[in-house]
């Protein structure tokens, strides 16, 4: 690692410092724990045994590599070479042209994602603290249901958690990208993967187990349909952080020698491996004990204290979930709160506490339109969407996101070039990666802008 470790801020335009990650395995961390969160541990598994098991992770796989991949690299490749935040990073490359704006997209959508996101997050770090009281601890699905019936419905104690969660993740941003996103990921990551095989261990050891394992992994094609399919590209989306700038900016500290496509690809079958540990974790557990499977927040605030509940020790696993589930949602939020912040410290130059600052108000207010959605706002309901909570959910991932995704695609397939993108992928030269830039150049130009047109057209029930 010697080699990859490097002054903490690197010398920008000359003038102006710019804090960045400072080694290899921090630029891994970071990047992972973006992409790992709560779509790992309720979106994920329940998708993979509803529709096939091993066979929908295949799917998802070969779907990863021609969207939520080329995405992300060329997310990356634009934020390392341009090294400024989403917006200035697409002025950086194409002056002049109105190809900022999928920055600005881009920094709308990571916002109003944090704001139904922190909510989410908000239950769970609640649901840290119920498990140590003992408080959800109880067999009975229609107990652990009211339970949380009682937290959601609670104006005060949704706001005041989601004001809690906002603090933690303003608290880490405002120390910056080297002291704060990456050494909190790079101690969060290992002990994500400790906590998760822990848990794994117990639920696959459970008498009655081989039911879940089943459910979860048993390659099962015929379930395999043209939904499936559109289900997993959508999903590659949400689930890589990519199409909202989130890359951009995390590329934008990257190390120089950072080999982009090697590292966009550990992340992706890493977050794929966490999603496969996740499903393995619960899903054991829940057909071991008769519970059926479910996703969402279902899955995760009613079934799930119930299934720990009915294990010996099982309050001691339940702590251990929960805590998993925060880390995972911790990485992520650093991420989505970086985007606005960098764009305030970067393009407008405010000092960067000033910017956390900022943000956190400016989400405080957003989000606390999710965070009452299921109390004082619950009335307020968009035709067709459902309330704020659903619909800053469904004006981010079924437009924002492909949106924002396509454009990249389309500036990087016709825009950027293959020349300049061999140029800075290869590292000038240096790394020995032709073949795998030339097949990426090409699905970023041909073969991902179609079907990212599809998911486009599918979410707005056009297709
Ligand atoms: N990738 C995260 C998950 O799967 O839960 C969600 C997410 C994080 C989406 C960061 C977008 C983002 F910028």
């Amino acid at each position: 690692m010697a080699t990859a470790d490097r002054a903490e801020s690197v010398p920008h335009h000359g003038t102006v410092s710019r804090d960045v990650f400072t080694t290899r395995l921090g630029v891994i961390t970071a990047t992972l724990g973006s992409a790992v969160g709560l779509g790992n541990i309720w979106k994920f598994p329940y998708l993979a045994g509803a529709n096939g098991g091993a066979a929908f992770i295949i799917v998802y796989l070969l779907c990863t590599l021609v969207v939520g991949l080329p995405v992300m690299i060329t997310e990356h490749v634009i934020g390392r070479t341009a090294r400024g935040d989403a917006i200035a990073s697409l002025k950086k490359l194409a002056p002049g042209k109105s190809w900022w704006l999928i920055g600005a997209s881009g920094i709308l959508a990571s916002f109003l994602i944090m704001a139904f996101y922190t909510e989410v997050a908000a239950w769970v770090f609640a649901y840290i603290v119920k498990a140590i009281q003992g408080a959800v601890l109880s067999t009975d699905p229609a107990v652990t249901e009211a339970a949380f019936a009682e937290l959601v419905t609670s104006p005060v104690q949704s706001l005041v958690w989601q004001w809690i969660v906002l603090a933690f993740i303003a608290f880490i941003i405002a120390l910056g990208v080297s002291k704060g996103i990456e050494r909190m990921t790079k101690r969060l990551m290992p002990a994500l993967f400790a906590i998760l095989i822990i848990v794994v261990i117990r639920s696959v050891t459970l008498p009655g187990a081989a039911q879940g394992l089943e459910f979860l992994l048993k390659p099962d094609f015929s379930k395999v349909t043209g939904a499936t399919v559109l289900t997993a590209l959508g999903l590659s989306f949400f689930k890589l952080s990519v199409g909202m700038g989130t890359m951009i900016t995390y590329g934008s500290y990257f190390l120089d020698d950072q080999d982009i496509p090697a590292t966009a690809t550990r992340v992706m079958l890493s977050d794929v491996l966490v999603s496969a540990l996740a499903g393995l974790a619960v899903f054991p557990a829940v057909f071991a004990f008769g519970f059926q499977p479910e996703s969402g927040p279902s899955l995760l605030f009613i079934t799930i204290p119930a299934v720990f509940s009915s294990m010996p020790f099982g309050q001691i696993f339940m702590i251990l979930f929960f805590v998993l589930t925060a880390i995972a949602a911790t990485g992520a939020m650093l991420s989505l709160f970086e985007v606005p912040v960098a764009y305030l410290a970067g393009t407008l130059n405010w000092d960067r506490k000033k910017a956390t600052v900022a943000v956190l108000i400016g989400l405080a207010v957003v989000g606390s339109t999710a965070a009452l959605s299921n109390s004082l706002l619950a009335d307020v309901v968009f035709p067709g969407i459902g309330t704020f909570f659903d619909l800053w959910d469904y004006l981010t991932s079924n437009i924002l996101l492909p949106v924002g995704g396509l454009f990249l695609c389309l500036f990087a397939g016709w825009v950027l070039k293959w020349d300049k993108l061999k140029t800075w992928l290869t590292n000038n030269g240096n790394l020995d990666n032709q073949g795998i830039i030339r097949a990426f150049y090409l699905v970023v130009k041909y073969v991902t802008p179609p079907l990212v047109l599809i998911i486009l057209l599918s979410g707005l029930n056009l297709f």
